[in-house]
């Protein structure tokens, strides 16, 4: 693999104005090393003004938190993945946990969701992880691996990311350790495989309290990507520092 992400979610955090001052702050130290390829995912509020500001730096693209799985209609709330596509978003996070948990969304929901994002050419991010009682059970491969097949159950195969996300390991300050890493990028990419994927048409990401002291150990996980980063990327220098290390 030719390319290593940085994928920054930001949640329900960081307003236009904030993020004016994000990427003043950013792109002062960016300019120094332009090659590293960035993914900034903002509220639906701030995209608009982030891409209309910030897309054409070479190596920084912008993606979504979330995307309805309808195409159109009366849908109170909910942001197509026609609209997305409207504003020149590249990509698109689906089945993060906190959705997973807060919001019951499914994999078959999760399913739709792929579905529609590819017929508008974004790439979605698909995130997978194990509870910690799942953990606890050992049944974290059992539980990775269903994810996968059912959400990507008669997927067009394009280009997708996958990224590792423990539940357990989201903004607790726990990673998981670089073998659990390494051993699950091995399953994914076995499981992606199965399910018909060539190797040259995924990417695999961690995610879940990536931060400066531990990334350089996570770097030397087997298969590795990138990270999707959401507390750390919050404040310019230190996601910089992350991107830079
Ligand atoms: P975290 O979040 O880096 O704050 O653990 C990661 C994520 O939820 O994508």
């Amino acid at each position: 693999m030719d390319r290593f992400f940085y994928i920054a979610n930001w949640k329900m955090n960081v307003t236009i104005k904030e993020s004016e001052d994000f990427f003043k702050d950013f792109l002062s130290l960016y300019i120094s090393s332009p090659n590293k390829e960035v993914v900034f995912c903002p509220s639906f509020t701030t995209l608009p003004s982030a891409i209309k500001s910030y897309s054409d730096i070479d190596k920084i693209s912008f993606g979504a938190q979330n995307v309805s799985n309808i195409d159109s209609g009366a849908y109170t709330g909910e942001i197509s993945a026609n609209m997305l596509s409207d504003l020149q978003v590249q990509y698109c996070i689906v089945g993060h946990s906190e959705r997973r948990q807060n919001y019951n969304e499914s994999n078959k929901l999760i399913n739709q969701k792929l579905k529609i994002l590819i017929n508008n050419n974004i790439v979605p991010i698909l995130c997978v992880g194990e509870s910690l009682g799942e953990r606890d059970l050992n049944q974290s491969d059992k539980v990775i691996s269903s994810q996968l097949s059912e959400c990507l159950c008669d997927i067009e195969k394009t280009n997708i990311i996958v990224a590792y996300e423990p539940v357990w390991a989201i903004g607790s300050g726990k990673s998981a350790s670089v073998e659990d890493i390494s051993n699950m990028n091995n399953l994914i990419r076995n499981c992606m495989n199965k399910l018909g994927y060539i190797n040259d048409q995924f990417y695999i990401l961690y995610g879940g309290s990536v931060g400066i002291d531990n990334l350089l150990s996570i770097k030397e996980a087997s298969l590795l990507d990138g990270f999707l980063i959401g507390g750390a990327s919050l404040q310019a220098s230190t996601f910089w520092k992350i991107i830079d290390k």
